[in-house]
């Protein structure tokens, strides 16, 4: 993130917009966060707390400067300073068209404003706020305090020069590449539906796979493949919690990047 960026605000925060919070700590930003749930933010003080001496070792921190973050009720007031907005609301057209509607009219006419979407157009998410030349997608990796990877169509950028085919590889290594040396597709997954697990996430992300994101036609998510996933990663979880293993996986990443470091000049010269 750009040097010229120092107010963050961070709206809806769930699994992605916690770690967006904690990354922007990291990284000395002031960092304001909203949510439609008003009293969330016991709660994300915690994971923030929870996470932190693993950022610490990643980050070469010292303390965390929990002064640099607010947790505000009023959409209005979270905006009206932030010069990059990153979105972090429930994956539905309805829901993120609606709320870029309202962060178009509150922020700055500079603020760069991002979408976490996972698989949402674009063009429509932003089809009602106002200056969209300012918009753009920053799909994270989860963690997103961990992986500094922020996803890409692969070949569209390769093909409008947007970015070389080693960038892209960069992204992959800073992202699912790094993630997914742990821990299989299915069990990532489950971390990424958060404390409510896999069933959150099979909630949220099903009606999303009838997107077009490749040329396979995704499976029904009927209710029998439901509970095949949710009871298959509850039992690779071996009763193990939610919490549990992801300070496993975030002391993994961080032992793993600082391993690579180690190495990268030698590979990359
Ligand atoms: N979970 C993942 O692995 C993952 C990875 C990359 C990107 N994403 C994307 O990140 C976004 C959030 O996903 P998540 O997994 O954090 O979901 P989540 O369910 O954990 O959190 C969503 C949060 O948005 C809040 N919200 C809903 N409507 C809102 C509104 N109008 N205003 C403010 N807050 C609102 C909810 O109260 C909730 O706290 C989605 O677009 C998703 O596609 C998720």
């Amino acid at each position: 993130m750009s040097s010229n960026i120092n107010n963050v605000a961070v709206i809806g925060t769930g699994v992605i917009g916690v770690g967006w919070i904690i990354r922007c700590l990291a990284h000395n930003k002031k960092v304001v966060a909203y949510d439609k749930e008003l009293k969330l933010e016991k709660k994300l003080v915690s994971e923030i707390k929870r996470t932190w001496p693993y950022v610490k070792k990643l980050f070469n921190k010292k303390k965390l400067n929990l002064k640099n973050f607010k947790y505000i009720t009023s959409i209005e007031e979270a905006l009206k300073n932030a010069d990059f907005i990153q979105e972090c609301a429930t994956e539905n057209y309805a829901i993120k068209t609606k709320l870029m509607s309202i962060i178009g009219k509150y922020a700055k006419s500079n603020a760069i404003i991002s979408s976490s979407s996972s698989g949402l157009l674009p063009t429509r998410i932003y089809s009602k706020c106002v200056n969209p030349a300012r918009t753009m997608i920053g799909h994270p990796f989860n963690p997103v305090y961990m992986c500094p990877g922020v996803e890409r169509e692969a070949l569209h950028i390769v093909n409008e020069g947007y970015a070389s085919t080693k960038d892209l590889d960069r992204a992959i290594e800073d992202g699912p590449g790094l993630r997914w040396s742990l821990m299989g597709i299915f069990l990532t997954y489950h971390l990424a539906g958060g404390k409510k697990g896999m069933k959150h996430m099979l909630e949220q992300f099903g009606p999303a796979l009838k997107l077009p994101w490749t040329k396979l036609k995704a499976p029904k998510l009927s209710k029998k493949l439901s509970s095949r996933v949710i009871k298959g990663t509850s039992q690779q979880a071996k009763g193990k919690s939610v919490a549990m293993i992801s300070n496993i996986r975030d002391e993994y990443l961080v032992n793993l990047q600082k391993l690579r470091k180690k190495y990268e000049n030698k590979i990359r010269k």
